[in-house]
């Protein structure tokens, strides 16, 4: 592998209590003195990311920071007997953006516990296309299969903040498991982007965020992945069918909701918490196996635009602002 003496990585400083973003050249020696060394191919931005890149919501502890919470790319030297050089590893999800500096950034030094071998049929940049929102995705897919979930079940899967990163991934992958999807939009303009992903009908936005006229509406969904919160989620679980549950994984409208029981007492719903930064590291592996059997390649294309790190400023105020279609791959070289 080719000795690498400098790289570029987008770096975020605090200076009297004002956060700057900017792409810095740096050298290995400016790196923490970690177990694995990886020479970075690709990241991507979540809003996590866009939080970090503005210095908000308590991501970084100390600047200056390299943000990014997904990285994939090639070992280049390893204290840890789990890995070698010239292995493919991939770590999305994790605290690498928190505890130490992230993806936005050629190289990366990283506790080799935060790593996980990718499989062969997932390229570096495709494992990017996927990130931590498709990994996500994928949790909830099979969350909700673990708890009955089966494309014969009356009523459709709503997927919320759909036309969103982990939303177009769930879309496509529901859509390939059979499941009859509904998807839910504020942006009118991705119908014929969420429908060529496999959604079955769409729903927008305001129909949801207006409330029923009771507890409970009447059963629509057979499942649902809510992306966003607050009063759409209060909504969809009085219109889930008997039994069925609603994945509950972001917070993109708001963190709070106000909601009945009833739906709980009288349809027996079930709400099941999603996070993927707390997922089992040994279980890793076998979830991007899963992802790679059952997301199809030509979907995952269709969602991704590629931008270098220059564009990460720009593009973290479009994901706060919930304007990001799809997933955007970060080539850091670039
Ligand atoms: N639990 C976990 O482990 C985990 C993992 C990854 C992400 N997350 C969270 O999941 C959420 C989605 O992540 P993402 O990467 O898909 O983010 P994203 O790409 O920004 O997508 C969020 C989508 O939500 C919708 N939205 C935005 N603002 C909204 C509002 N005010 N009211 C209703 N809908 C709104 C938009 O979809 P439309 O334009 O289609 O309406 C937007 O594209 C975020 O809150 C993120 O923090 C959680």
């Amino acid at each position: 592998m080719a000795e690498i003496s400098a790289f570029k990585a987008l770096v975020v400083r605090k200076v009297d209590d004002q956060f700057s973003a900017s792409v810095e050249e740096m050298t290995l020696e400016d790196l923490p003195d970690l177990e694995v060394t990886v020479q970075i191919d690709f990241s991507t931005i979540n809003y996590k990311d866009g939080l970090a890149i503005k210095g908000r919501g308590g991501i970084a502890k100390a600047w200056p920071h390299i943000p990014g919470i997904d990285l994939a790319g090639t070992v280049l030297a390893s204290r840890s007997p789990d890995f070698a050089p010239g292995d493919r590893v991939v770590t999305t999800s994790l605290k690498a953006s928190e505890a130490a500096w992230g993806g936005f950034s050629g190289m990366a030094r990283m506790d080799g516990g935060w790593l996980t071998k990718l499989p062969d049929q997932i390229s570096n940049r495709q494992a990017m296309a996927i990130g931590t929102a498709g990994f996500t995705a994928m949790m909830a897919l099979q969350a909700l299969e673990e708890q009955g979930l089966k494309p014969e079940n009356e009523g459709q899967v709503l997927i919320t903040g759909a036309a969103g990163g982990v939303g177009s991934i769930a879309v496509a992958l529901f859509a390939a498991a059979g499941y009859r999807v509904a998807a839910s939009t504020g942006r009118p303009e991705n119908q014929q982007y969420l429908k060529d992903l496999g959604a079955a009908s769409i729903i927008s936005r305001e129909e949801l965020e207006t409330p029923s006229k009771g507890p409970l509406a009447s059963a629509r969904w057979a499942a649902a992945i809510d992306n966003v919160g607050g009063v759409i989620l209060a909504n969809l679980l009085a219109g889930l069918h008997q039994g069925a549950a609603c994945a509950c994984v972001g917070l993109a409208a708001s963190a709070r909701f106000e909601a009945s029981v009833i739906p709980f007492l009288l349809r027996g719903v079930k709400m099941i918490g999603i996070d993927s930064g707390n997922f089992p590291m040994p279980k890793r592996y076998g979830l991007w196996q899963r992802l790679a059997r059952r997301l199809p390649v030509d979907k995952l294309d269709a969602i991704t635009t590629e931008a270098g790190l220059g564009a990460l400023p720009g593009l973290s105020d479009d994901i706060l602002a919930g304007k990001v279609k799809g997933r955007v791959v970060i080539d850091v070289n670039n």
